[in-house]
């Protein structure tokens, strides 16, 4: 189901999202995560930005260039970050037309639990990486606007 996007003000942005401790109802909330982040179009979204206050973030890097490759991270943790950064500009859903140059850590390494609560881990890099980063931001109630405009 498409969910109705929270937008930039809304305090919801501004606050932290809840570990998930029970999965019965993980599918539903992932089903209408990506139908709302497919129809907006966007390439990932975090539970907050559909009003639910749960660590939660889907991701599909490659589905705008014909590669669909939807991911689910539930209770994401970053366990580790590059020292070098790259700037990509980014979009965010909850603030629309509002693209903004964040310099992020270029590599991430992170552990998350599927929707079936089954725990998984991975490296990331290119758009993957500036998204999961971007994402578990809005978990942690942190937006593109929390970051200096980079050069
Ligand atoms: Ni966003």
């Amino acid at each position: 189901m498409i969910r109705d996007l929270v937008l930039h003000p809304d305090e919801r942005l501004g606050k932290v999202s809840k570990p998930v401790k029970r999965f019965e109802a993980v599918g539903t909330l992932v089903r209408d995560m990506f139908d709302t982040m497919y129809d907006a179009p966007g390439r990932g979204l975090a539970a907050v930005q559909i009003g639910f206050m749960q660590r939660v973030v889907v991701m599909d890097a490659g589905w705008k260039e014909g590669t669909p490759t939807p991911m689910v991270f539930v209770n994401p943790i970053i366990t580790e970050r590059s020292d070098d950064e790259v700037v990509n500009e980014e979009g965010c859903l909850s603030i629309p037309d509002t693209p903004r140059r964040v310099s992020r850590p270029a590599q991430v390494s992170l552990r998350w639990q599927d929707e079936n609560g089954l725990p998984h881990e991975g490296t990331f890099e290119g758009f993957e990486a500036a998204c999961i980063q971007h994402e578990f931001d809005h978990l942690e109630g942190r937006t593109i606007l929390d970051h200096p405009e980079a050069a």
